[in-house]
């Protein structure tokens, strides 16, 4: 390591210090220890690491090991790649992150539609302030100790009575997004490896790179994972697999029954957790298919209330095994303890009255309508978009960028497919969420016919059609 390039020096002695404090000989014995002397200030942005061969050799694993804990940590933003010239440590910042989930903001625009927020549509939700009228009215709502249990009784009832399967454990957190990031806190350690769907959730991607873990992406088709690939992903020992069991983000495909057990059949003595984030909840028309139904002892259902009942509640329940439930449950007790016992009790207001459950029903059945249409619309056009349960749908377009910027020229805006992918993006695409349109036929149509026009101009200034 004391070898200089380009400017770049690592002090002699370097190497000595690092084969120390290598613990393990292994990819994720490799990567802790070089992270620890990122962040401890032993080695510095900028500073060339040793080539894979001279590692491996000093350390005596294979190049492999070395490549792959080298992998690790670039898919963490410590480690850059520049080539020949090398591997570098990287100029880290946290502000710079989360990459994925800031690639798919932006202002909201004032004129035109936005269809790239995958927000439900405000004017569907139930009425919120005929819900807490009625809870603060009828009922004593406040915490009487710290010590409460963190769910409301009549809330954990209603939850049990419509879970999927027979939870071991079941609590509430402040919306998926909040479930997922507590339930990787709890499974997920620097160097892990987990099982995504590609294309997936940009956020949860972000998490799982911040925590260093390795990902491993799986395909999907009508049906939900490709067996095949996750079948291959399980032989390399994941902690967990990350599913969206209904109406997935992006593409809309909900996972079959025959689906669901095929992959219970895969899990057999396989110590990977089924992580399934069914974040549309109720507004998907598909059936709440889980491979808890199969495999009680490996899942944990995550069930958001955001699309549903309103983001601004908060609120998703997690229920499922007990081994990843209750250290999640006793780690939050150290930080907001429970999620607002105020919002539980509207919430089951929301789900128990007559017409909050038609309202849920009612923009079910519209979002229904809206995304038949715009698919039936962009067919028609020569598009080729991918289901659409739920309010998302993807759209496969040879240049997204083109298409992003043609139609942010007719005052349109979607999201990017690109922050969906992990690694090489496998089908480029654009996400239109489609809770934004008017439930009018002709006005879609239209819609459609000028995303097709987009999207065809930008493959003509490529010279693909
Ligand atoms: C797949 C997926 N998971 C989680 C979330 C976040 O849901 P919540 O608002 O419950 O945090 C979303 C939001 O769109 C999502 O698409």
């Amino acid at each position: 390591m004391a070898q200089k390039a380009g400017g770049a020096v690592l002090a002699d002695g370097t190497l000595e210090l690092f084969s120390k404090l290598v613990e393990e000989r292994s990819a994720r014995g490799i990567a802790s220890a070089l992270r620890h002397m990122i962040t401890a200030g032993e080695i510095h942005p900028g500073d060339k690491l040793p080539t894979v061969r001279d590692l491996s050799a000093s350390l005596g694993v294979s190049p492999a090991t070395v490549a792959q804990a080298w992998q690790a940590l670039a898919q963490a933003g410590m480690l850059i790649t520049r080539g020949r010239a090398g591997t570098f440590v990287a100029h880290f910042n946290d502000k710079d992150q989360p990459p994925r989930f800031l690639g798919l903001g932006g202002p909201l625009i004032n004129s035109g539609i936005d269809l790239s927020r995958g927000t439900p549509d405000p004017l569907l939700l139930p009425s919120i302030s005929q819900a807490m009228e009625r809870v603060t009215a009828n009922r004593d709502i406040w915490t009487s100790s710290y010590f409460d249990e963190p769910v409301i009784p009549e809330l954990d009832q209603l939850l049990r009575q419509s879970w999927p399967f027979r939870p071991d454990s079941l609590t509430v957190v402040d919306g998926a997004l909040d479930g997922l990031s507590r339930i990787i806190a709890v499974l997920v350690s620097f160097g892990d490896r987990v099982i995504v769907e590609s294309p997936g959730f940009p956020p949860l991607l972000d998490i799982l790179e911040r925590v260093g873990a390795e990902i491993i992406p799986i395909g999907l088709d009508e049906q939900g994972p490709l067996v095949s690939e996750l079948a291959d992903a399980l032989v390399r020992d994941p902690v967990a697999a990350f599913l969206q069991p209904r109406a997935h983000n992006p593409t809309g495909t909900s996972m079959s029954q025959l689906r669901a057990s095929e992959i219970a059949a895969l899990l057999g003595r396989s110590t990977c957790w089924i992580i399934e984030d069914d974040h549309s909840g109720d507004i998907s028309t598909a059936p709440d298919v889980s491979i808890g139904q199969y495999r009680p002892d490996k899942t944990v259902h995550i069930r958001s209330f955001s699309k549903s009942h309103g983001p601004d509640l908060r609120l998703a329940a997690i229920g499922g095994a007990s081994a990843v439930i209750e250290p999640l449950i006793r780690d939050r007790m150290l930080g907001p303890g429970w999620s607002s016992r105020l919002l539980q009790h509207i919430l089951v207001e929301l789900l128990t009255s007559d017409d909050s459950v038609s309202a849920v029903e009612h923009a079910r059945d519209q979002y229904s309508l809206r995304s038949t249409h715009i698919r039936e619309a962009l067919l028609d056009s020569g598009l080729d978009p991918s289901p659409g349960d739920g309010i998302n749908l993807f759209i496969p377009v040879e240049d997204e960028q083109r298409v992003l910027i043609n139609l942010a020229a007719e005052g349109i805006r979607v999201a990017p497919g690109r922050p969906f992918f992990i690694g090489k993006v496998q089908s480029p695409g654009i996400r239109v969420t489609i809770s934004a349109l008017e439930s009018n036929p002709d006005k879609i149509s239209k819609l459609a016919r000028t995303i097709a026009q987009a999207v065809d101009r930008s493959e003509q200034t490529q010279g693909i059609r």
